[in-house]
């Protein structure tokens, strides 16, 4: 007999994230002798600094190959209180940091910690598509934050606040955002922060991943920094942004009291704890040097420049600022394509993947996003062949 299987329902709500499909065609379509400039998957094109590597290895030959506490090595846990310390002025007990196996992990078990039929989580739209994906996932009801490109892509307080009710659960903002790289000021923080005052029974997830990746001056402001909501904030971090470290899978969130025996159940029941080498890697990297993160960053900038000033080139194309992150999301409507099939005819006709934007969520219908970890090089020749189709 041929199996029948009935999967539980949560697994059919469970999205997905076009980025991986994209680079898989993308690789296709490579492999049959196509060449392919990739903009679309969201890791930095710089190989891991060799410090950090160096530091994995040494791990794995001094024998450290067991598990490790499943919230982390003490060791990485003070670092990263010390980093949070250096970087933004946070003071916070490392006994709230809890170490994971990347962004991802922390983003999950904060839905699953809040999420069930009946309740709310606010997410940014256009946002990363795990957010909705994983609140579908809970049962609970996903509420868009819509991000508008006449506001640089920044959230408003004001659409935040107003959509607060007594079913909201969690909160979910990130700033620099993927897909958009907005990034939203100081005063619209400070705003959301004051009105969520006024609503004790809402946790927030402050996805910072990109918080060192900021252009012409901006500073990073992190939730952190504000005492007020601290005993029910969520901050989420990690490596593979910063240290180009995607595929060693190291991230950490900072969780109130109140969460962290919860978050470590839901670690010890998922994963047991992060593989050492990658701790020991992790450690390196925030101990060390800084100067490759300096680099790349800056070299991103020159990217940044150049990608936004050659879309706002391109007929019936017009790209907002970039302020932060590695992504540039032009309005591509004047083409008089959609979102989609702008994706599949960069890649099909002109050899250059991109992802849509709604991909990101239905708010981000008639844009694209490009993601400049790649060469200028290539980002130029990228836009002269969509030059050439349009
Ligand atoms: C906004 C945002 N948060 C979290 C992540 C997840 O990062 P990781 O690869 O470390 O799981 C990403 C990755 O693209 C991201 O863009």
């Amino acid at each position: 007999m041929t199996a029948d299987l009935k999967f539980a329902d949560g697994i059919s709500r469970l999205g997905t994230e076009s980025a991986f499909v994209v680079l898989a065609r993308a690789q296709k379509l490579a492999a049959e002798g196509k060449d392919i400039i990739n903009l679309g998957i969201g890791q930095p094109d710089f190989r891991t600094p060799d410090h950090i590597v160096e530091a994995g290895i040494k791990a794995l030959q001094d024998g450290h190959h067991g598990y490790t506490p499943a919230n982390g090595l003490p060791a990485l846990r003070e670092a990263v209180a010390a980093d949070l310390h250096r970087r933004h002025g946070a003071m916070l007990n490392p006994d709230n940091v809890i170490v994971v196996p990347g962004g991802k992990p922390s983003m999950f078990f904060a839905v699953l910690m809040f999420g069930q039929p009946g309740v709310e989580i606010m997410y940014p739209n256009p946002g990363f598509p795990i957010y909705e994906s994983v609140i579908k996932y809970s049962g609970a009801t996903p509420v868009p934050i819509a991000l508008e490109e006449a506001n640089g892509f920044a959230f408003a307080a004001e659409t935040v606040l107003s959509q607060i009710t007594d079913k909201t659960r969690l909160i979910i903002i990130n700033s620099p955002a993927n897909p958009t790289g907005g990034v939203t000021p100081k005063q619209e923080i400070d705003k959301l922060v004051k009105g969520l005052e006024h609503y004790p029974h809402v946790a927030i997830l402050s996805d910072e991943i990109y918080s060192n990746m900021l252009y012409d001056g901006r500073a990073h402001v992190s939730l952190l920094n504000y005492p007020s909501i601290r005993d029910r904030l969520i901050m989420l971090d990690g490596w593979s942004k910063t240290y180009a470290m995607t595929g060693w899978r190291l991230g950490y969130a900072v969780w109130p009291d109140s969460m962290v025996d919860a978050v470590t159940r839901l670690c010890i029941n998922d994963h047991s704890c992060v593989n050492a080498a990658t701790q020991f890697a992790g450690l390196a990297a925030l101990q060390g040097p800084q100067d490759a993160v300096h680099d790349m960053v800056r070299q991103f900038n020159e990217r940044r420049q150049v990608i936004v000033r050659e879309l706002n080139s391109l007929p019936g194309v017009r790209c907002a600022d970039a302020a932060g992150a590695f992504y540039a999301f032009p309005n591509i409507s004047g083409t008089g394509m959609t979102a989609r099939e702008a994706q599949d005819r960069f890649l099909e006709d002109a050899g250059v993947a991109t992802i849509a934007g709604t991909s990101f969520g239905s708010w981000g219908e008639g844009f694209v996003r490009f993601s400049y970890a790649n060469s200028t090089e290539n980002i130029l020749e990228a836009i002269r062949r969509i030059r050439a189709i349009l």
